[in-house]
C-alpha cells in the first residue's frame, strides 16, 4: 500500500484538496443546506464555532491512510468526500460525500467519485464500501454510476426520532473483480 494520504486531485471540472482552517466559513454555508440531511442524520456543526472545531479536529492530514477532501468548483467549496474506516489489512475503506444541493444534477460527484477511487486504487485498496439509507436514490444512482453495486442490507438498522425503522442498504466496488480475474 502507497502511504500518499489526502493528495490533491484534479479531474475537467473540480479540484479535490485538502480542507484548510481558511474554509471554515465556506463549508459551514454547504453543511447548513438542510437538504443535506433528508437521508444522514447528523449535521456536526450547527454553529461556525462548531465547524471550526470540526475542521480542526477533521485535518489530521499527516495520517498516510486518512483520506478527507472538498470538492472545489472554480475556487469555491461544493461539498467534501471522504474515505474512512480504513481496514488497511483488508485493503477495504468507506466512502462518504455531500454535495451543495444547488450543484446536484450535474454529475460533480460522479467526476469526484470516479477520480477518488482511481487514486484509492492506485495506492493499493482492493475494496471501497458505502452504507445508504433506505429511499436515499439519489446516492444509490451514484454508487451505481461509479460502478458500485449492493451486496445486501441490514435490515431495521436505522431508528427515526417518530420510531420508524429503515434498513441500511450496503454497496461495494471490488477493484480488479475476481470474476474479471475468471474470465482472463
Ligand atoms: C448523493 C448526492 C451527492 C448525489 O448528487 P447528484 O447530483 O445526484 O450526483 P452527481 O453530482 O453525480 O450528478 C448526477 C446527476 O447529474 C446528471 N449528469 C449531468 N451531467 C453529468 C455528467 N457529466 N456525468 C454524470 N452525470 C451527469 C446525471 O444524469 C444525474 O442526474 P439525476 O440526478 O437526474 O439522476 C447528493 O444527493 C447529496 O449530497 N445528498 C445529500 C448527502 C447524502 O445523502 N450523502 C450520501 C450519504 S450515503
Amino acid at each position: 500500500m502507497k502511504e500518499l494520504g489526502t493528495q490533491t486531485i484534479t479531474t475537467d471540472r473540480l479540484v479535490l484538496r485538502r480542507f484548510s482552517l481558511k474554509d471554515v466559513n465556506d463549508y459551514y454555508e454547504v453543511i447548513q443546506d438542510p437538504q443535506l440531511y433528508e437521508y444522514i442524520s447528523y449535521n456536526p456543526c450547527s454553529s461556525l464555532e462548531e465547524t471550526r472545531e470540526y475542521l480542526t479536529e477533521s485535518i489530521h492530514y499527516d495520517d498516510p491512510y486518512y483520506f478527507f477532501w472538498a470538492i472545489t468548483l472554480d475556487g469555491k467549496i461544493i461539498g467534501s468526500i471522504s474515505a474512512t474506516n480504513v481496514n488497511i489489512f483488508n485493503r477495504s475503506i468507506e466512502l462518504g460525500y455531500l454535495l451543495f444541493s444547488s450543484y446536484w444534477h450535474h454529475g460533480y460527484m460522479s467526476e469526484a467519485g470516479a477520480a477518488v477511487f482511481k487514486y484509492l486504487q492506485k495506492i493499493g485498496f482492493h475494496k471501497v464500501v458505502a452504507f445508504i439509507q433506505e429511499g436515499n436514490t439519489s446516492s444509490m444512482k451514484l454508487c451505481e454510476r461509479l460502478g458500485m453495486h449492493s451486496d445486501g442490507c441490514f435490515e431495521d438498522e436505522i431508528l427515526l426520532k417518530d420510531g420508524r425503522y429503515l434498513d441500511l442498504y450496503h454497496y461495494v466496488i471490488i477493484f480488479n473483480e475476481k470474476n474479471e480475474e475468471n474470465k482472463a
